[in-house]
């Protein structure tokens, strides 16, 4: 492993984020059967969330109980984060509590500065740049929906609306793994300049492409995944939710009418929550080519196979382990039974 935090996607190559895509599907695979592997028998993971949650905080949770581990929730405002205490502390103390931490955070540098200080692994579970476990379930939900016949390399994916970490994620994501990727978003609020240099140097190794613009034909125009996410209420307090509503609505909102200038069978994902009939009317998000509610589920496929992997396998040392048994059983001797003869390994 050649990084041990997941903070952004470009931080790893294709195989590498592959090896965890086939690690999740595998023990979605046994879970589904009834197997419940052990993986994360006596890890804690610390869950610090500077925002709400639903779909993270569950999966996360969900993902640790069933493979055998435990997570303590660190809600809102309940822990110091760069508070009284810095980042720095905290990121050294909890490397000392627990074994992995994952953390939402208002601004990004604040989950690359736990990463940076933390001794164990750091999960990046959404900041205002990027949402890479989002990012996880999204491929993993586009592999179990492949078009008939298509590899995930020959697939189209458009993003309608604003460009949202979630957006920025999705660029990055199929443009590592050798997709087509298009913004469909109005101008001033299409992916920047950063953005773009990154999904570049991804095309380039991949051989991927991608498409910003305002036109929606020219967007959708062979899609077979149609993606978007809300208009307001993330990070952007700069305008009202009203001057956001006349800039995206009606354009940049997906109706049947959107869907039909897509791929004939093409599928509607979005990250969730949604805002019904705002960025997404009912009878799209409600229909039989949403994919919105696996993808949620795919949040827990992904988080399964994101901790085994940062968590690694435990290679217990059995000759240790025969020492510190008998040093225990010593010491509990001598507490609850001094008459009692020590007895050997
Ligand atoms: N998609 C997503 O991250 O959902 P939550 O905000 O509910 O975790």
């Amino acid at each position: 492993m050649t990084n041990k935090n997941f903070i952004d996607s470009n931080d790893f190559t294709k195989k590498e984020l592959m090896d965890i895509v086939n690690l999740s599907l595998v023990l979605k695979k046994c879970i589904k059967t009834g197997y419940y592997p052990q993986l994360l028998k006596n890890k804690t993971l610390g869950m610090i969330f500077q925002q709400s949650s639903t779909r993270t905080r569950v999966s996360f949770e969900t993902a640790m109980e069933q493979l055998g581990g435990h997570a303590q929730y660190l809600a809102p405002g309940q822990i110091q984060l760069g508070g009284h205490e810095t980042i720095e502390d905290t990121s050294r103390v909890l490397s000392r509590l627990v074994d992995i931490i994952m953390a939402r955070v208002d601004r990004h540098k604040s989950v690359a500065d736990l990463a940076e200080h933390a001794t164990i692994p750091v999960i990046n579970a959404m900041s205002d740049y990027n949402h890479p476990t989002q990012e996880m379930g999204d491929i993993i939900t586009m592999i179990e929906h492949l078009p008939e016949g298509k590899r995930l390399e020959d697939c189209k994916v458009v993003f309608v609306g604003d460009a949202t970490q979630v957006c920025a994620s999705l660029g990055f994501i199929t443009t590592k793994m050798g997709m087509s990727f298009a913004h469909f978003g109005p101008k001033g609020f299409q992916l920047k300049d950063h953005h773009i240099q990154i999904m570049e140097e991804n095309c380039k190794v991949s051989g991927g492409s991608f498409l910003i613009t305002d036109n929606a034909d020219e967007a959708l125009k062979d899609a077979d995944f149609v993606y978007t996410d809300v208009w307001y209420g993330l990070y952007d307090a700069e305008l009202s939710e009203e001057d956001r509503l006349a800039i995206f609505y009606p354009k940049y909102q997906v109706t049947m009418e959107l869907m039909k200038k897509a791929k004939p069978g093409a599928k509607f994902m979005h990250c969730l929550p949604a805002t019904r009939n705002e960025e997404v009317t009912d009878e799209v998000i409600d229909s039989d080519f949403s994919i919105v509610f696996d993808e949620a589920e795919n949040r827990l496929t992904a988080m399964r196979g994101l901790l085994v992997y940062f968590l690694g396998i435990d290679q217990p040392d059995e000759g240790k382990i025969a020492e510190v048994k008998f040093e225990l059983n010593n010491v509990l001797a001598k507490v609850f039974q001094p008459e009692k003869e020590l007895v050997g390994v």
